[in-house]
């Protein structure tokens, strides 16, 4: 019987997806008819799937690592085939032939795809655009851009044969030392979960699924994948949850992935109450979850709690999740749902629909669009005396590793193999500058020396660290004499695998400082500048040092037009608009989660353990004892506060309005920004909102912010209007004893304003009573 279900499917297909908006599936439980034309497909489709099909559809193929063998327990399914059909893709589901059912691929990740450049037996190389990280991207402050960048994104994925791209990620900055806080937008939920979802709406435009992962509080990698993450439930869901929570709705992803930790108690993957209770039932969740890569001890509780799809699928849990079916302990009844899911996602893929892989994308269109948005989230932290623009007749003295190599994203899954990475050496060359050939050379012939000396690394091996080159005090009086600027980068590497070092990343190292400290007496000695370039991908100490800098122009870690857009912004072709949607501590100990960071040890590694848990802590545990004191909400001297950023020029904001709005119990909020300085820019409206004081149990943030939005271009004198919405949902908190979300009784402030720090205008919203907004059915 081959043919009779994939004719009804395919036949129905197209019509019968443009009928049901997903808005329609929020109401809706169980898997909801896929078509509005009154077949249903799924329920013959899941009739005539054999058990062991079933199973098939819910464990992946298995993954592939050129080089790298997997101990047994860690491979696929020995029936199926060895890791998916495009190279260096993540993943795939397995197929059911017989009936029209194809397998779909899925590959990483937040910063562009990450599939192998390289391919047996081609001679062509297949390369994907290597887009500014996440952090980067948030602190653009610009959805419009965010999404403009998932439509690339999606383009490349869907242009090579992926179904479903595993991005956007949206943990919270919750540490300086999180090891993956380059692939996460921000410390604040409001502005992670609306990049969240402008990625997803760009990404699922081009016909390819979007991920938003790790569900929820993956904030660090130590232990990651046996660590318990103990978290109250206001926390949790005002900052958490909220992120994923806007993510879904406002993104409505087809696939999300849950984390690899525990969350008190209970594995994300294997939590009954968070998939199937919060996300499906509380926010109307209706897509497919799916595990991280070898997430999580017991397959069976995965599937019963709503993950659906176990990556990227071994045999162990094919055998055990066979054994339970015949058992019953997995009701058959249960896997129906989760193959149902999994069956949605199938049926709306690029695969499925049978989309031309082209594997051509537009590299150049979308390196331009590289280049804009990396220059577009880039923050300006200092300029004294106007230092920057730097007019183009400067001949500048170069220094730093990474002005010649360099740091264009993360490794691990996070990264992408481009085709190029623009240095700021070449960046500021192509602009039309003289770059010292001295200081240059020292720096190209040490950089390939150290690359020599280093032995190739696995994969799955944390970020390496280089040395940086040691400039001797001669070498930077002649280049003072020679140049008429320094322009000075700090790199750091970020990846997978590892959180970091303190002392290595965090801080300033002892000869970075002692670089800065000669080049700033050389340079100023003689009347001249010294510029400072963070090539970065988390927060970093800089008030010890900035000092010695005239200029800061935080590049984040820019993707593979870095150089150029840095060049850009420092030329002035491009006015900085980037906003911190991170805060810049004074010190690491000055950040509340750092007292307990990254956590403790209850039980030691298992001295049997192999693969991925060889050296894991059986039990860890970390707390999240700072509560709602993430990032600003904590208050306390800071180096750069949140939504900070410098620009070329001033604005004033004007005529705030703060309106109820009547049937919806919101607010209006409308204002006049003018720019009213000399040069070209764009200003980030932020709103917050105060609650009364001694609202709800515990320590109340004293602002939080609830809507922002970016203005296009503004000339000097030129004014706009903006308007934004708050919802009654944004005055709320999480009640714990009410179980709900609630306005507290009494005035609430509404700030307008440039940075957390610099409000600018303030208006009162009062609530005669409280209002219940919405009740959770869920205790997390
Ligand atoms: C990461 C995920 C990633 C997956 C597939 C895991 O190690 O945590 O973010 O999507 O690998 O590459």
């Amino acid at each position: 019987m081959p043919s009779r279900l994939p004719l009804i499917l395919l036949a129905a297909i197209p019509i019968g997806l443009a009928a049901v908006p997903l808005a329609r599936a929020e109401a809706i439980r169980s898997p909801p008819p896929v078509l509005g034309l009154g077949i249903d497909p799924l329920p013959q489709v899941i009739a005539a799937l054999t058990p062991e099909e079933k199973i098939d559809l819910v464990v992946g193929v298995g993954m592939s690592l050129a080089g790298l063998p997997l101990p047994p327990e860690m491979q696929g399914p020995a029936d199926g085939p060895m890791g998916p059909r495009v190279p260096g893709a993540g993943g795939m589901t397995r197929a059911v032939p017989r009936l029209g059912i194809p397998s779909i691929v899925l590959a990483d990740g937040p910063a562009g795809l990450r599939i192998s450049p390289r391919r047996e037996g081609e001679t062509r190389s297949f390369h994907a655009t290597a887009f500014p990280v996440a952090t980067l991207l948030a602190s653009s402050w610009d959805t419009a851009l965010v999404e403009r960048v998932g439509v690339a994104m999606g383009a490349e994925a869907r242009d090579y044969g992926i179904d479903v791209l595993l991005a956007p990620a949206l943990n919270i900055h919750r540490n300086p030392l999180g090891g993956r806080g380059f692939e996460y937008y921000s410390e604040d939920p409001v502005i992670s979960g609306r990049m969240a979802a402008a990625a997803i709406r760009g990404i699922q435009s081009t016909g390819v699924a979007a991920t938003p992962k790790h569900f929820v509080a993956n904030e660090h990698e130590w232990n990651r994948y046996t660590i318990d993450v103990q978290v109250a439930e206001r926390p949790l869901r005002e900052i958490y949850l909220r992120a994923f929570e806007i993510a879904v709705r406002e993104g409505r992803p087809q696939a999300l992935m849950t984390s690899y930790n525990r969350l008190n108690g209970t594995y994300t993957s294997q939590n009954r109450q968070l998939i199937d209770g919060v996300l499906r039932r509380e926010w109307g969740y209706f897509g497919v979850v799916m595990t991280d890569w070898f997430a999580g001890d017991d397959p069976v509780a995965q599937l019963r709690a709503g993950n659906d799809l176990l990556m990227p699928g071994t045999g162990v849990q094919q055998r055990v999740l066979r054994e339970a079916l015949a058992r019953g302990t997995l009701k058959s009844a249960e896997l129906d749902r989760n193959v149902a899911q999994i069956l949605m996602l199938v049926l709306r893929s690029p695969t499925f629909l049978g989309v031309q892989t082209t594997d051509a994308p537009d590299l150049e269109g979308h390196a331009k669009l590289a280049r804009e948005a990396a220059a577009s989230g880039m923050v300006l932290l200092r300029n004294v005396g106007g230092v920057l623009p730097l007019p183009r007749s400067r001949r500048i003295a170069l220094f730093g590793n990474a002005s010649y190599d360099a740091i264009i994203g993360g490794s691990g899954s996070g990264a992408v193999a481009a085709a190029r990475a623009v240095p700021l050496a070449e960046g500021l060359r192509a602009s039309g500058y003289a770059v010292d050939a001295a200081v240059a050379e020292g720096y190209v012939s040490f950089i390939d020396e150290t690359r020599r000396k280093t032995p190739p690394r696995s994969p799955l091996s944390p970020p390496q660290r280089f040395p940086e080159r040691s400039v001797s005090a001669a070498e930077i009086e002649s280049a003072a004499q020679r140049a008429d600027v320094a322009v000075v980068t700090i790199g750091r590497r970020s990846g997978e695998f590892a959180d970091l070092s303190r002392e290595l990343d965090f801080e300033l190292q002892a000869g970075e400082r002692e670089m800065l400290e000669r080049l700033s007496r050389a340079f100023r000695e003689r009347g001249k500048n010294v510029v400072v370039v963070l090539n970065i991908g988390s927060v970093m100490e800089t008030a010890s040092w900035r000092g010695f800098a005239d200029a800061i122009l935080l590049a984040w870690q820019p993707g593979q037009e870095g150089g150029h857009a840095m060049a850009d912004v420092l030329s002035g072709t491009i006015a900085p608009s980037g906003r911190l949607a991170t805060t810049f501590p004074l010190r690491w100990e000055d950040v509340p989660s750092s007292k307990g960071f990254p956590g403790t040890t209850l039980l030691g590694p298992d001295p049997a353990a192999r693969g991925i848990l060889a050296g894991v802590d059986r039990r860890a545990e970390v707390r999240y004892d700072e509560g709602l004191a993430v990032g600003y909400r904590h208050d306390a001297p800071v180096a750069y506060p949140f939504g900070f950023g410098l620009t070329y020029t001033q604005f004033l904001h004007s005529r705030l309005r703060v309106e109820r709005v009547a049937d919806e119990g919101g607010v209006r909020v409308s204002a006049t920004i003018t720019n009213t300085g000399r040069s070209p820019g764009r200003e980030v409206v932020q709103v917050y909102v105060s609650p009364p004081s001694g609202a709800g149990a515990g320590a109340r943030p004293g602002r939080e912010l609830r809507a922002f939005t970016k203005t296009p271009t503004l000339a000097p004198g030129q004014s706009m209007a903006i308007e934004l919405q708050l919802s009654l949902r944004d005055f709320a908190l999480f009640d714990e004893t009410q179980r709900a979300w609630v306005v507290p009784a009494g005035m609430q402030e509404v700030s307008l304003g440039s940075a957390v720090a610099d409000i600018r205008a303030t208006a009162r919203v009062e609530f005669p009573q409280a209002l219940t907004v919405a009740k959770v059915s869920e205790r997390l």
